[in-house]
């Protein structure tokens, strides 16, 4: 039976094996989905010991996703722009690797609040870590006119902003008020609001109340951001299904057929 897992450093924290491992039963598959705790010198030989393993493929994560880029040897165009992947999977001996934290931002918010991208006119993304790269990446592609990247940080702004080409803007947050007048769509893609990290700090007025709300952080799940966009009269997508989705091609790629995201799962999860 074919093997995959989560390799990370720590691990044990991981969902993936819980979500896959319901998808391995929910789909009859004789397969298998394991944690697997690997510390950074050891990370290259690990995946290349895969197939002697029997493993098909796994997903990566933190501190292995730039490790993987490395080690692949074809990366997906979101991989290769983002120069981290979270998939990794075998193919006629060949190693493949791709991110799909993308494809989850976007499937998560086409699921939640379909017609969140309105006329594509502006999106504002909270932060300037590795997440935000893949969602502004993310914004870019469904053809926004404006991403705005708001963070602490001035050069981390800029260097983000600079993946959505001429639509990208780069500001701190002290002009976010401005911003948030013409967003359609407000994306948290820093850690704050998570359980055990600060508050995020942002008001909300200026924000037209058809923009959509989507916070990458799902402990809690309804964050802080959440709430305050729901009393605001905002539709509000938490971060959820990101994590659900990003799952999805992997576990298509190994197991050989295409989960959904169901309440059911998302139930489990949570
Ligand atoms: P990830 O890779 O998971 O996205 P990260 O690289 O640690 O996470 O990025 C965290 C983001 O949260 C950054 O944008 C960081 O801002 P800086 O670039 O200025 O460091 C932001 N962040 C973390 N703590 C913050 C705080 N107290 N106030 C404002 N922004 C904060």
């Amino acid at each position: 039976a074919p093997r995959a897992c989560v390799i990370g450093w720590p691990v044990r924290h991981s969902r993936s094996p819980m979500i896959h491992g319901y998808w391995l039963k929910q789909y009859g598959i004789a397969g298998s989905y394991e944690h697997a705790e690997v510390p950074p010198e050891g990370f290259a030989d690990f995946v290349r010991g895969f197939g002697r393993e029997g493993f098909v493929g796994g997903n990566v994560t933190i501190p292995h996703k730039e490790a993987g880029f490395a080690l692949v040897d074809e990366a997906d165009g979101d991989a290769a722009a983002l120069g981290a992947v979270n998939t990794l999977w075998l193919e006629d001996g060949r190693l493949f690797g791709a991110n799909t934290d993308g494809i989850g931002f976007l499937a998560n918010l086409d699921q939640g609040a379909p017609d969140w991208e309105g006329d594509r006119g502006t999106a504002v993304v909270l932060g300037a870590g590795g997440a935000s790269r893949a969602v502004v990446r993310a914004l870019a592609s469904r053809g926004f006119g404006r991403i705005a990247v708001v963070n602490r940080t001035a050069d981390k702004a800029e260097a983000v902003a600079a993946l959505a080409g001429p639509a990208g803007r780069a500001c701190g947050y002290d002009e976010l008020w401005r911003w948030l007048q013409s967003a359609q769509v407000l994306v948290n893609a820093t850690s704050l609001g998570m359980v055990g990290k600060g508050k995020l700090d942002v008001h909300l007025g200026e924000l037209p109340e058809d923009a959509v709300v989507n916070d990458l952080v799902y402990v809690p799940l309804e964050t802080g951001l959440l709430a305050q966009a729901r009393a605001h009269g905002n539709r509000v997508v938490d971060g959820l299904g990101m994590l659900l989705h990003q799952a999805v091609p992997g576990f298509e790629r190994w197991f050989g057929t295409r989960p959904e995201v169901t309440e059911e799962l998302r139930a489990l999860v949570a």
